[in-house]
């Protein structure tokens, strides 16, 4: 008999759905296996207000095939001119979970992010007031900053002094990257946690350039060195509850990532759940696969977990070679690459 595994049902706690056609194509898979996800707000133009992430949400919602279950956390994006009365009106809906800080510049849809986060104290203030959880995407944009030390560097340059400042701020670093920010994590209290994509623990960056240059495994953070990856294995399967599952799945359409100057993002929702898998087998840390996917996010942003399973099974399947049709075609994360573990149910 084949070995199974059966863990509480999942939820992504940092996830890319885009909007429009594509809400269609992308939802179902991300709610075929998650309960709750934490959907970013980088859309153009930016999901900045309450009313907008609402309206966001139900789109969200509207694409949702009848039969499944899935539960869409919204966020705001701060830009320098987000006000208090926001981030009040924000922590009062139940549908909001945290406002994201995009430095301006860092990443994909960055440009209205924030230029100046010293000026932004106060509202980092009120958050704290309201117990409004705080999403960073910790990369400094500074021209002299390598781009394989930008998340140190906001760690040391930024975070720290901001956590060390603004006292009861719930943070979550997203998509840490580097040894640096597993011991910064474990330096601090419950009051920051991290999350910790499938790629960044599959793979160091000699994917992203051996061979040839492969755009669906370039992402920001960019991949890191092997003893990087090591330190996010160690601390993605210690059971740490500051440690939990965020996939980062960004998709692109096939053409603006296959480019002379492709989008940063890795499409992994159709694989990511079969790479941790994968990843806490290779650690002899299957046992502690359930707390990493699905119990410590839920601990860190104080809300149930969730009732239901889901299954997995040793079983050897190759991951799609592409998602979507017409002008809305995403090559997954491992196109027709072999896994080992495969969702098979509830
Ligand atoms: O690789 C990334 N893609 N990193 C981000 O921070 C943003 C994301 C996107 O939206 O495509
Ligand atoms: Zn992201």
């Amino acid at each position: 008999m084949s070995e199974t595994l059966r863990i509480k049902r999942p939820d992504d706690w940092h996830l890319h759905l885009r909007d429009g056609e594509a809400l269609k194509t992308l939802v179902p898979i991300s709610a075929g296996y998650c309960q709750r996800a934490v959907v970013m707000p980088n859309l153009v133009p930016p999901v900045t207000t309450v009313a907008a992430a609402k309206a966001y949400r139900d789109r969200v919602m509207a694409a949702l095939p009848d039969g499944q279950s899935f539960n869409p956390l919204m966020t705001l994006y701060m830009t320098q001119e987000t006000d208090a009365a926001e981030v009040r009106a924000a922590s009062a809906c139940d549908e909001i979970i945290g406002i994201k800080l995009y430095p301006a510049g860092a990443t994909t849809n960055s440009a209205s992010g924030v230029t100046d986060i010293r000026r932004l104290e106060p509202i980092f203030e009120t958050m704290a007031d309201y117990g409004l959880p705080l999403l960073v995407h910790g990369e400094v944009t500074t021209d002299d900053a390598d781009i394989f030390d930008r998340e140190a560097r906001f760690i040391d340059e930024i975070l720290e002094p901001l956590v060390n400042r603004v006292a009861n701020l719930k943070v979550v670093l997203e998509h840490i990257s580097c040894r640096n920010a597993v011991e910064f994590v474990n330096s601090r209290d419950k009051l920051l946690g991290a999350t910790i994509t499938p790629q960044h623990l599959y793979m160091n960056r000699n994917a992203m350039l051996t061979g040839g240059i492969r755009p669906h495994n370039y992402c920001l953070p960019v991949l890191k060195r092997e003893e990087d990856r090591q330190a996010l294995i160690a601390a993605a399967t210690s059971g740490d509850q500051r440690f939990f599952m965020g996939t980062d799945s960004a998709p692109h359409v096939r053409e603006a990532k296959e480019s002379d100057c492709g989008c940063a993002g890795t499409f992994n929702a159709p694989v990511a759940l079969a790479v941790y898998a994968e990843v806490f087998e290779d650690a002899g840390a299957l046992d502690k696969l359930e707390a990493f996917t699905s119990s410590n996010g839920p601990r860190f942003y104080g809300l149930p977990e969730n009732a239901d399973h889901l299954t997995l099974k040793k079983n050897s399947w190759r991951a799609p070679a592409k998602v979507g049709s017409g002008n809305q075609q995403f090559v997954p994360w491992l196109a027709g690459e072999s896994l080992r573990w495969q969702v098979t149910g509830t």
